[in-house]
């Protein structure tokens, strides 16, 4: 088509990301009942939607002719207040996802470069390329992010550098003194972004990454209602950082990103840490279940802090195809140049059991 030629050439060069496949797309591909799909695909909540969201938004519906408000007063006042922080810290985006794409917008173009590990997550990647921004990789130490290798890939033309922290694909999780370490080498015209997805429900001590916006450095922490409270779906995520960077970050931001079903049940979730304890203890019990069901296939895993992990299915593609096959969706990670491995995500303790269970039958075992 004529008007492709027009195409910015940034977005040319995009490979698009690859989500996890959704239960009633597989049902229809394979004559399955969507009824009896498992999706251990994309990290979503294993316990649902937190309930006091879920009350809240039941009980919103009859204000759905209206717009949101734009600044979202009332989760912005309440998380604030939660977190410790300034109103004006406080960025909102729909999903996290929506944040990171503001900081794109407002910091990367042709001439500027981004620091992020191998095995990080690949949306980093996309972002530069669309800008026209140097994507900078460095090799991980095992699946792990080398913060020291990291902090010597950064140029003097380095925006941004990433740490995904636990990193999703792999759960990796950082330790504090090397963040640490890795700080004080990081220059100040450089961005550092915390992404933090899946805090709330850390299975091992994040570092405390608040204390860097505090001390007035230039960082970003990113936070999700996506994962822990089982928003997915309503698209909402927050960013703190120094007030005078949110301003920035707040220019590319169109003025109803953020639904107002969203607002209503993430201000109602914050109310919820019993959903969070809950989560917490589910996700322990599902990692020590497919951590004894890896042990006894002899199937090589990675210790994870999130609500997933990898596992080395050797033909990941095959091994995919048969899971799918006895209802099972995981996430295959090729794209992130793991092209033996899978990731499942943790559900509630009777999905790990079924998944382990169809993965012997996959396996013959
Ligand atoms: C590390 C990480 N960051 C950000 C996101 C985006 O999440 P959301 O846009 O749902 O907040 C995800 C989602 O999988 C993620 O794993």
């Amino acid at each position: 088509m004529k008007i492709l030629e027009r195409l910015n050439p940034h977005v040319a060069k995009v490979n698009p990301y690859q989500p996890g496949r959704p239960i009633e797309e597989v049902a229809r591909e394979l004559g399955l009942d969507p009824g009896t799909i498992i999706k251990l695909a994309s990290n979503e909540s294993a316990l649902g939607v937190s309930p006091k969201a879920q009350a809240a938004l039941v009980a919103a519906v009859p204000q759905m002719h209206l717009y949101p408000d734009a600044g979202a007063f009332e989760l912005r006042h309440k998380l604030a207040k939660k977190q410790g922080v300034k109103p004006e810290e406080l960025i909102f985006g729909a999903g996290s996802n929506e944040i990171l794409v503001f900081l794109a917008q407002a910091l990367l173009r042709p001439g500027t470069s981004v620091v992020a590990s191998a095995y990080a997550f690949v949306i980093y990647k996309i972002l530069a390329t669309m800008q026209g921004a140097e994507f900078i990789e460095v090799p991980a130490k095992g699946l792990a992010h080398d913060l020291d290798a990291m902090a010597a890939a950064i140029r003097p033309d380095t925006a941004v550098v990433f740490l995904c922290n636990p990193n999703n694909p792999t759960g990796t999780l950082l330790e504090r003194a090397a963040v640490d370490r890795f700080m004080e080498k990081v220059p100040e015209d450089c961005l550092v972004v915390f992404d933090e997805a899946y805090a709330e429900i850390c299975l091992g001590d994040m570092p405390d990454s608040f204390r860097f916006v505090r001390q007035g450095r230039a960082c970003l922490v990113l936070r999700t209602f996506s994962k822990a409270y089982g928003l997915a779906g309503l698209r909402v995520g927050w960013g703190y950082g120094p007030a005078a960077l949110i301003q920035a970050l707040e220019k590319p931001r169109q003025p109803f990103n953020v639904t107002l079903a969203a607002q209503i049940a993430a201000t109602a979730a914050l109310d919820d840490d019993d959903f969070l304890v809950r989560s917490r203890a589910n996700y322990r019990e599902a990692r020590d279940i497919l951590e004894a069901g890896f042990t006894e296939l002899g199937l090589p895993f990675e210790r994870s802090y999130a609500n997933f992990m990898l596992f080395k299915a050797g033909d990941a593609a095959k091994v995919n195809d048969g899971l799918l096959r006895e209802g099972v969706i995981v996430r295959p990670v090729a794209p992130y140049r793991l092209p033996e491995w899978l990731r499942v995500s943790f559900g509630t303790p009777a999905e790990c059991r079924r998944f382990v269970a169809a993965l012997k039958k996959v396996l013959g075992r």
